[in-house]
């Protein structure tokens, strides 16, 4: 008797070790860190500087989720910005190898895109699809061939949102999309989608305002692929980034955000 038990105590932890990520323990906002120090390195890879953040050895969901990665986009201030790097370790925690790749060669923005005195034209101008793209498919070239991945998502904020659109298109190599107030996703690049893509979005936000919003859930209504529009109170562009976390409405917001977009590369990927 008392063997029996022991025997199916074995194979559950055992089954435990190869449980399909979508079944894996729960993630809650404890996972989540707002402040502090970052853990991950920066290396380069095919020319690209890339932040990287892994699991921690031996964690459950990182087993589970072992043949998976999520590439990170930022906004315009890069991975240097701290907000960035501690976001990417809580994809990180949350058991999937995070990969946020230098989107502008150490040219990121220093002041914000929504403060007079940033030339938005002129920095969107410098940084178009001709010399973003390039980037994120290298990114995932080195996951796929170098590192053997084998599902990738893609999590996009503000600039870096359209980009985790575009490479869910036919032959792009995304598998999933999650975005936080993306800036500038054009109603093609909605269209394209072939993977499932969702959005978390601000209630302040003239890069995606509420008409704008209606037209992009039109679309997605129609792209036949499974998607998830969720709008946030209180919240305003870069919240999913750069919420004020003294603020209870905005902490809210950035933690549901990145739970939404863990919940959905678990259920996707
Ligand atoms: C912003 O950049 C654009 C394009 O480079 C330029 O034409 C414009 O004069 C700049 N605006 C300001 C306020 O500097
Ligand atoms: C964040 O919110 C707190 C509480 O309202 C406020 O005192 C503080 O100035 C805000 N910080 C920033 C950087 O806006």
């Amino acid at each position: 008797m008392r063997a029996s038990i022991l025997a199916s105590l074995v194979s559950a932890l055992l089954a435990s070790t190869s449980v399909a990520h979508s079944d894996c323990t729960a993630v809650d906002n404890a996972i989540i860190q707002h402040e502090g120090i970052s853990k991950g390195v920066e290396e380069v890879q095919s020319g690209i500087r890339l932040y990287v953040s892994k699991p921690e050895t031996g964690s459950i969901r990182g087993k589970a989720n072992a043949d998976t990665a999520i590439i990170y986009l930022s906004d315009v201030f890069g991975i240097e910005l701290l907000q960035n790097r501690l976001l990417a370790d809580s994809f990180a925690r949350a058991g999937y190898l995070t990969v946020a790749p230098d989107l502008f060669n150490n040219a990121h923005a220093t002041g914000d895109i929504n403060v007079p005195g940033f030339n938005t034209s002129a920095f969107v101008a410098a940084h178009g699809p001709e010399v973003t793209d390039p980037i994120v498919a290298k990114t995932i070239d080195h996951l796929r061939t170098k590192l053997g991945v084998k599902k990738i998502g893609l999590t996009g904020y503000c600039f870096g949102g359209r980009y985790a659109f575009r490479f869910v298109s036919a032959g792009k190599g995304g598998d999933a999309a999650f975005t936080a107030h993306p800036s500038l996703l054009g109603d093609d690049e909605v269209k394209a989608v072939v993977g499932p893509v969702a959005i978390a979005a601000a209630e302040t936000d003239s890069m995606l305002n509420a008409p704008r919003r209606g037209e992009v859930e039109k679309l997605l209504v129609g792209a036949k692929v499974p998607y998830q529009v969720s709008l946030y109170s209180g919240t305003s562009h870069g919240f999913g980034v750069r919420a004020n976390v003294s603020v209870p409405v905005q902490k809210f917001g950035k933690e549901e955000a990145f739970l939404q977009a863990v919940r959905w590369f678990d259920q996707w990927l």
